[in-house]
């Protein structure tokens, strides 16, 4: 039995649909993401996993008991949100404090429980501080103690990154990765930035207009994107679209207007004339000065229109003489580079059928 289940929820604002039937199942000790772009649904949901708003229609079961009857306060579910939510004339200790003196747990233990969950989160020694004298990141670990210190069954965090600068960030990442496995509680995560979700998670709901498109673990949504939003949404990817033109011994041909055929490994019985997506990432495009050895299964020239250099990587945008425009990326650590491609080179585009990933329409 899963821990957490969502079953059929739906929540309506007027004639808004906000969260529209999802169903999920969520396993005890996982690290669970619901990924999506703003206004998509993500923290409705939380907040109904939470206690804070009723689903207009289906369940929210925890290890099997519906919790439609029970209050916030009666839920083992902790909420860590964007804005801290700190008490700002209580310490460090009398903040992580607060919930267990709710809870009415004797004055014996409560300083023996506000000592693990500083230490939890690496903040013994800051007890006496007032959350002014603490950074962001400082701030959301006092925030996630305070959440902890009741050894909640599954604590939810919505954004709780999002106020950081991208280092920082990065940093708070490790620390929630390596505190999730610490404590082995199940941990709901929201967020709207991909490259998080794939990050920390290990398995992720990607969400658009209320539903969920996809549920996969991070290596599969980036991989294999079931849809064309998922696939447009996690990372960068070229779609290229046609009508399938041919769909035999495993490989499915597209006409992709302003390339041509394009080839891509795909068990599916798609027919002739139906149309279909290639994905493909920009790292699995081959991109050489002169024509690729042998006869590639996709092959294509095109002339650079622009150029991104970010230090590790670059990003070439590719022109056909067709007019469509090809995204590739190039480490620059590639072995054998001898030089940057300029805007106006004319380069040769390759790659097998199994780099791209083909996706019905
Ligand atoms: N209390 C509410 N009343 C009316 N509309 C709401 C309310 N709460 C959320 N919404 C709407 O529901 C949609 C989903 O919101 P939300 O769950 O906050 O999205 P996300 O967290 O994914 O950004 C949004 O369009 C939002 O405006
Ligand atoms: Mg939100």
């Amino acid at each position: 039995m899963a821990l957490l289940e969502i079953q059929g929820v739906t929540r309506r604002f007027a004639d808004f649909t906000a969260v529209d039937n999802v169903s999920l199942q969520i396993e005890a000790g996982e690290f669970f993401t619901l990924l999506g772009p703003s206004g998509c649904g993500k923290t409705t949901l939380l907040r109904m996993i939470a206690g804070f708003d009723l689903p207009d229609s289906g369940r929210v079961l925890l290890e099997g008991e519906d919790l439609a009857d029970r209050p916030p306060e009666a839920r083992p579910v902790r909420t860590v949100f964007q804005s801290y939510a700190l008490f700002p004339h209580m310490t460090v200790e009398g903040n992580v404090a607060f919930p267990l003196q709710m809870a009415h747990t004797p004055a014996t233990v409560i300083s023996a429980k506000i000592a693990d969950a500083l230490e939890d989160v690496r903040l013994s020694g800051f007890g006496k501080r007032y959350p002014h004298e603490l950074s962001g990141g400082q701030k959301q670990r006092v925030a996630i103690a305070r959440a902890l210190v009741t050894r909640p069954t599954v604590l939810l965090l919505d954004e709780p990154l999002a106020a950081l600068d991208a280092k920082l960030r990065e940093d708070m990442q490790l620390e929630l990765i390596n505190l999730q496995k610490e404590v082995g509680i199940t941990f709901v995560y929201v967020t709207h930035d991909q490259t998080e979700a794939l990050a920390l998670s290990h398995r992720i709901a990607v969400m658009n207009k209320g539903h969920v498109e996809q549920l996969d673990e991070p290596s599969r949504i980036y991989g294999f994107p079931r849809t064309r939003f998922v696939a447009g949404f996690i990372g960068h990817c070229n779609l290229l679209t046609g009508p399938v033109s041919a769909n035999a011994g495993g490989i499915v041909s597209i006409d992709v207007a302003g390339l041509g055929p394009v080839r891509v490994a795909a068990t599916t019985a798609i027919a002739a004339g139906r149309s279909g997506i290639v994905a493909l990432r920009p790292e699995k495009i081959r991109i050489e000065a002169a024509a690729p050895a042998g006869t590639p299964d996709n092959h294509y020239r095109g002339t650079v229109s622009d150029l991104l250099y970010m230090g590790d990587v670059t990003v070439y945008i590719v022109d056909t003489p067709g007019g469509q425009k090809i995204e590739a990326l190039l480490a620059n650590s590639a072995t054998g580079r001898a030089k940057f491609f300029e805007v106006g080179d004319t380069v040769e585009m390759s790659w097998p059928v199994a780099s791209g990933h083909f996706i019905e329409e």
